[in-house]
């Protein structure tokens, strides 16, 4: 007992903390190797770990606390990067869970139970190196005040979030994908206007009763599907030039909510208007690629939403089509459609 009792404060002085007096880091750290006797030999080479994670001594900047019924975030020692806490039932995130964890790169803590009233108002600022947070299917009610702005890729969906705050995403102009399906939404508001670099919006499954309007202008990536919107604003896609896939299936789109040129612009690779109430193809560009069109009600099939002019070398780049589930037959088709869709690989009909 006295030989472990010195391998103890070797291993302490080693690690530095033998010189400090806070008598939670004496208390956390003894613990932690205490009840996690059995892995000193790892623990060595790699560095402190709490027991109820792994920390691969072959990787000791990443902590594996995935799937083990934890109530807490563990303690998490400095030198850690890359955090897995996913699949667990912690509840909160207290401002002193990650104050000393300033090197942390990613930070997986899906699939809990974390509320917002739970949430410290600075849990997450001391993460200034921050680029992945992923806090999707949890409890929220409200984005985390003081997220670090280093963060490229934020996942909040599968929560109940329903409202964003004005400032929720303030200076966070790293930020290139943000998910925020499955929540509560009825609108955006301006919080996401000012994002310099996001790419990819995800807020399908929320309950938009339309495009929201103050998008950033950079977005490639417009996922809006299973929300309520009946209607699009004509110029939208000309003020997101840089929209090339935009999923709007499941909503209660009808032809009167669709302005004549709405979806026609040139940037477009693919568009889902599948499972809505639309009675005519909406003109599109010669450019789009991908057009889903299923369940809906279409009556006729128009060459002109496609081709205004079809010639050897007026066509469209449209691989793939699906009508199916409308009200038309491929007899429906005039001749001109084959040299107008002469690209296509599948049509379904
Ligand atoms: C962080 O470090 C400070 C100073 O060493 C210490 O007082 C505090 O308990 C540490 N927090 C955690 C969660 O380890
Ligand atoms: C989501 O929040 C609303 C209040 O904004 C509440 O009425 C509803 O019950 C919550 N839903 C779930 C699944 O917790
Ligand atoms: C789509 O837009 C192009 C270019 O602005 C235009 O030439 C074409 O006629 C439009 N298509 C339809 C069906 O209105
Ligand atoms: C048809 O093709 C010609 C030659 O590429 C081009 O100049 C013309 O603009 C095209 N017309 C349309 C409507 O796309």
């Amino acid at each position: 007992m006295r030989l472990l009792a010195l391998l103890l404060v070797a291993g302490l002085c080693d690690l530095g903390l033998c010189r400090t007096r806070d008598p939670y880091v004496w208390l956390s750290y003894l613990r932690s190797r205490y009840r996690s006797y059995g892995a000193l030999q790892a623990d060595t080479s790699g560095g402190d770990c709490p027991l109820e994670c792994d920390c691969p001594p072959s990787y000791p900047i990443a902590m594996y606390c995935n799937g083990r019924g934890l109530q807490h975030v563990p303690f998490v020692p400095a030198r850690m990067k890359y955090v897995y806490l996913q699949n667990n039932q912690i509840g909160g995130v207290p401002d002193s869970a990650f104050e000393n964890s300033t090197g942390l790169v990613w930070l997986m803590m899906h699939q809990n139970l974390i509320s917002s009233d739970q949430v410290g108002a600075n849990a997450f600022s001391p993460l200034t190196g921050l680029e992945r947070l992923y806090l999707d299917n949890n409890l929220l009610t409200s984005v985390p005040d003081n997220l670090p702005a280093s963060i490229r890729d934020l996942r909040l969906g599968g929560n109940n979030i329903s409202a964003l705050q004005e400032g929720a995403f303030q200076g966070m102009d790293e930020l290139a994908v943000l998910q925020l399906h499955d929540n509560n939404l009825q609108e955006v508001g301006g919080a996401l206007k000012a994002l310099p670099s996001l790419t990819l919006l995800d807020v399908s499954g929320n309950r938009l009763r339309k495009v929201p309007e103050l998008l950033p202008e950079r977005l490639h990536q417009l996922y809006l599907q299973s929300n309520a919107i009946e209607a699009v604003p004509a110029d939208f896609l000309r003020k997101l030039s840089q929209v090339q896939f935009i999923r709007l299936a499941n909503n209660l789109l009808t032809d009167d909510g669709v302005p004549a040129n709405a979806f026609n612009v040139s940037g477009l690779i693919e568009l889902d208007l599948s499972y809505n109430k639309l009675e005519r193809i909406p003109p599109v560009s010669t450019n789009l690629q991908h057009l889903y069109l299923q369940a809906n009600h279409i009556k006729e099939f128009t060459l002109g939403s496609f081709c205004t002019v079809v010639d050897v070398r007026n066509y469209s780049n449209l691989r793939v089509l699906r009508l199916d589930g409308n009200e038309i037959t491929s007899g429906d088709f005039p001749q001109e459609a084959a040299l107008c869709l002469r690209l296509a690989r599948s049509i379904d009909v």
